[in-house]
């Protein structure tokens, strides 16, 4: 089985994750011990015509000299590919964009019987579009035109290529997967693909190296046991945020997400100021459940002016809605958009923090750690404590630790 080879052929618009992908399953399969490469066209073609091809007429399905090019680009790697298969490579993947059936079925028919595996990446979150779109045009070809000038130029190129794009279908091998979810929403598999119940596994498992889970420091609101609002913190509160500032000074933390409210960016400047190069990014998805009629009423008040609220809550404390407001349930989904949201804009990054509330970082704790639904609304936050979770392909880690 080890000395099977296969061949991965990414498939996908520009700025769809598909390179991301590709460089962490090379990194996984190799941790695995086995020999793989990646053979990127756009690496290539900037490495050889970094000059004229940022233009988006270069990407014109209409310009013959530009097709004639990357058909040029794409076969040289190809063939790159069958010579390092036939120097003990054992995976190659092909990371170009291979949109169009007429791409698909040469570099089907130059890689004669071997196998091989499509994986389309698919992702129309417009948000995510719009910052990878961002780093895209940080690459260097882009360094000669000005920022709005490199993304009209970059969305026209991506344009170009919507033209001529027809999803996988009919492909032996296939596997189409929502990049921001990780979720598979297709998959056609006809023959054995070696290497495969590893590879389908890293596709649907989120990678997060380092991520810090914290809760803001204490508030007013707080010290009067009230809920939601947008209290500011005490003194206490400040003296917290130093403090994690302190413990964080030696790690690298480029990313801090946080929600919209004061308590949590007042938590996160701390960090930033000690760090060299750190930003704050807000997200509203990680707001605090929204208590409604509740809105900045204390626990004991709810309890004597709404006790029908205050029962209902504590019969099941996870379906409950508060009226106008939310439950643990419906927060669900926008906590773990949010999630998606973090974790795709600090690829790479070795640390990752996330700063939020109690209900919100139950429920980013129980997205990384299997809780029973009617448990995570007593995971225990602290405000003087932080979670961290480590969670690849080979590695689980969830570690509470004091600041
Ligand atoms: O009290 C702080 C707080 O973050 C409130 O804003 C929020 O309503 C509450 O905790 C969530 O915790 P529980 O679901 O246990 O009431």
């Amino acid at each position: 089985m080890e000395d099977e080879i296969l061949y991965i052929v990414m498939v996908g618009l520009p700025a769809r994750g598909k390179s991301t992908i590709a460089s962490k399953l090379r990194d996984n399969l190799i941790r695995d011990g086995i020999r793989t490469r990646i053979f990127n066209n756009g690496d290539l073609r900037r490495k050889l015509f970094l000059k004229d091809t940022s233009h988006s007429g270069f990407y014109d399905p209409k310009n013959r000299e530009g097709v004639a090019l990357r058909e040029k680009i794409a076969l040289t790697n190809i063939r790159r590919a069958k010579d390092y298969m036939g120097n003990n490579g054992q995976v190659a993947i092909l990371d170009a964009t291979n949109v169009s059936i007429k791409r698909r079925k040469k570099t089907t028919s130059l890689l004669g019987d071997h196998t091989i595996l499509f994986i389309e990446c698919v992702n129309e979150d417009k948000e995510i579009l719009e910052a990878s779109i961002l780093r895209k045009i940080n690459l260097p070809e882009f360094k000669h035109l000005r920022k709005e000038e490199a993304v009209r130029t970059f969305k026209e190129r991506i344009r170009y290529y919507q033209s001529i794009y027809k999803p996988l279908k009919g492909e032996r091998n296939f596997v189409r997967l929502d990049s921001l979810k990780n979720q598979i929403l297709a998959e056609e598999i006809a023959e054995d693909i070696p290497y495969y119940d590893r590879i389908r596994d890293f596709l649907v498992t989120d990678t997060v190296k380092n991520l810090f889970v914290v809760r803001h420091g204490e508030t007013y609101f707080n010290l009067e046991d009230r809920i939601g609002g947008d209290s500011a913190l005490t003194e206490n509160g400040k003296v917290q945020a130093r403090a994690l500032a302190a413990y964080f000074r030696k790690k690298r933390i480029p990313f801090i997400f946080t929600s919209n409210k004061k308590r949590c960016i007042q938590t996160a400047e701390p960090i930033r100021r000690s760090q060299k190069n750190s930003i704050i990014i807000p997200f509203e998805e990680f707001n605090e459940i929204d208590g409604g009629v509740c809105e900045c009423m204390s626990y004991e008040e709810i309890r004597k002016k709404m006790p029908h609220v205050y029962s209902a809550r504590r019969a099941d404390k996870y379906n409950y809605i508060y009226p106008a407001g939310e439950g643990y349930v419906s927060m669900k989904k926008r906590v773990e958009m949010g999630i998606r949201k973090a974790l795709y804009l600090s690829t790479n990054s070795e640390n990752i923090m996330i700063i939020g509330h109690r209900a919100v970082n139950r429920m980013i704790l129980s997205h990384f750690l299997y809780r029973r639904k009617e448990d995570v609304p007593f995971i225990y936050i602290p405000q003087d404590k932080f979670y961290h979770i480590v969670t690849t392909q080979n590695k689980k880690l969830f570690q509470l630790k004091k600041y």
